[in-house]
């Protein structure tokens, strides 16, 4: 797979690129990135990036020109802004499965509506968060898409049976000691009896899911797609 960025910044992706997952993933080949300089593209002597908006306001705007020229005829591609639906693992499941992806990284106060309603495939959004730019949220999506190519995480199992795969939270878990400064691991955990284990984390999912996440079951606070 190859992930393509475009970017204002390529020099903040030196070490998300460079360690643990994403780094194995571009070392084993299964993912290939090249990140593109937007000012490259950019206008005039000063490449020229971004411009005042049209009818007034605080902060500049990103302009199509240098993002068309810059995104060539290249794949599908995904504008990065807060503005867009919110990042979800089934977008990660798609993408994973598709030959060339290309992350715009916004920044400033804004991009140009007409690149996204014309030059992208799809609009994402990390969380109900503004950051600086979209650099952060392409690292992180970058990563999520790495985990997911075949023969990049060792244990497929833990995949399976992660958050959000059967739409819950995961179960809470637990490792050695099972008593620290007196706080204790659930005694279910420590009987051995695999089937009231079992029973006990189906019930933790669905009971922490419905706290904390709501959404997650289609209940009043779900958010909408197209
Ligand atoms: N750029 C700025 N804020 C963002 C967010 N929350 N998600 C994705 N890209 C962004």
């Amino acid at each position: 797979m190859l992930i393509r960025i475009v970017t204002i910044f390529p020099e903040f992706f030196a070490s998300p690129l460079g360690v643990s997952i994403v780094a194995r993933a571009l070392e084993s080949e299964s993912l290939r990135i090249e990140l593109i300089d937007l000012r490259e593209h950019g206008k005039g002597t000063h490449r020229q990036v971004d411009d005042a908006p049209f009818g007034g306001g605080p902060g500049m705007v990103m302009m199509i020109e240098p993002i068309d020229r810059a995104l060539g005829d290249s794949g599908h591609r995904v504008l990065l802004t807060p503005a867009g639906a919110r990042l979800r693992q089934d977008d990660l499941e798609r993408w994973a499965g598709i030959d060339e992806l290309v992350l715009i990284c916004g920044r400033y106060e804004g991009v140009d509506e007409r690149v996204a309603e014309n030059l992208v495939d799809d609009e994402v959004s990390l969380g109900d968060f503004v950051l600086a730019g979209g650099e952060a949220a392409a690292a992180a999506i970058i990563e999520g898409i790495a985990r997911l190519l075949p023969g990049v995480v060792g244990n497929e199992e833990s995949i399976k049976s992660e958050s959000f795969r059967d739409g819950l939270l995961e179960e809470p878990q637990y490792t050695r000691p099972s008593s620290y400064k007196g706080w204790e691991v659930p005694e279910v955990l420590l009987s051995g009896d695999h089937a009231r284990i079992e029973r006990w984390r189906a019930e933790q999912r669905r009971r922490r899911t419905a706290e904390r996440r709501p959404d997650l079951l289609g209940g009043d606070s779900a958010v909408a797609r197209p």
